[in-house]
């Protein structure tokens, strides 16, 4: 009666679709473990690799959050331990608390002899979001519940959809060692915006949409172009025009803010572009003396 079950970090906004594209990729992720026991309690039982940042308080924590949830929905007083192993770093731009939600989720889902579909633990999935940041936004736990690309059509009422993609796509994701909490990079951002950038901006989504369905990449380039978010949040992340220069010079087909940042990631069409690329960009960081880790993988 235990399971284990890995999530993936994810790269949502896909640059101009806030808070409706996202894309998972291979690695990292996080890994969980879940046991029945006889107490009727959730416990946390083990963190591994948060640097003891995350709460072990069952009431606080994502994971017993969203296990807490499900258990409600089935009418269960189940007891669980939980052991989390996080293998991404948090704040970061990667998903991190989405990886872990979606991870309890399926997890608990198997253990209880699945009475649910995927695509019916999103919304569960989103709550653990609004635990992270203060807001149920889909676009990292859908593509690390659903797997590749996901467009996030509608919030009210949810609706998911699983987009076609280039297969063999690499993703360079550079996480620099600053912090920028999700819920802070979203009060920052304009409430109000003009209807020329809005144009410009959907003009893109639409774009990117088209061009990653039907594998015209050079579509996809022009549409990875963010005319709202990017300007505002750019200003949290150390360099970010810098290595933007760096990773479109070399031959990526785009790059931008992964999530809220301050990770970043370049879309390519090769690995060795991919891995070019994150070699250029760690040293562009490290002449900066700011501390950064980088991962070459797949859209998955
Ligand atoms: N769409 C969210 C944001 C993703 O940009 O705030 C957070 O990872």
């Amino acid at each position: 009666d235990s399971i284990k079950v890995f999530a993936p970090a994810t790269v949502a906004n896909v640059v101009c679709g806030y808070d409706v594209l996202g894309f998972a990729i291979q690695e990292p992720g996080d890994e969980i473990i879940l046991k029945k026991n006889d107490s009727n309690q959730i416990v946390i039982t083990k963190i591994e690799g948060d640097n003891g940042k995350l709460p072990k308080d069952p009431n606080k924590n994502v994971v017993s959050h969203v296990i807490r949830l499900f258990l409600e929905k089935i009418n269960s007083n189940q007891g669980i331990d939980i052991e989390l192993y996080k293998k991404m770093p948090l704040n970061s731009g990667m998903g991190s608390s989405a990886a872990s939600s979606v991870a309890a989720l399926v997890a608990i889902n198997e253990l209880m002899g699945k009475p649910y579909t995927k695509q019916e633990l999103l919304p569960l999935a989103m709550e653990g979001e609004r635990i992270a940041c203060g807001n149920a936004h889909a676009d990292n736990v859908a593509p690390a519940l659903l797997g590749g690309l996901v467009l996030v059509r509608s919030y009210e009422p949810l609706d998911a959809i699983k987009l076609p993609y280039p297969k063999d796509l690499s993703v360079v994701s550079v996480h620099p060692h600053v912090d920028v909490p999700t819920g802070e990079a979203r009060k920052i951002i304009k409430e109000r915006i003009s209807l020329k950038s809005a144009v410009q901006q959907w003009g893109n989504v639409a774009g990117l949409v088209a061009g990653f369905c039907t594998g015209d990449l050079d579509l996809v380039s022009r549409s990875m172009e963010d005319v709202i978010i990017e300007p505002v949040r750019a200003m949290l992340i150390p360099n970010f025009y810098e290595m933007k220069q760096l990773a479109l010079d070399n031959g990526a087909i785009g790059f931008g803010i992964s999530g809220s940042g301050p990770s970043v990631f370049a879309l390519c069409e090769k690995k060795e572009t991919a891995e070019e690329i994150s070699f250029k960009i760690k040293e562009l960081l490290n002449q900066k003396n700011i501390e950064s880790e980088a991962f070459v993988t797949k859209i998955n």
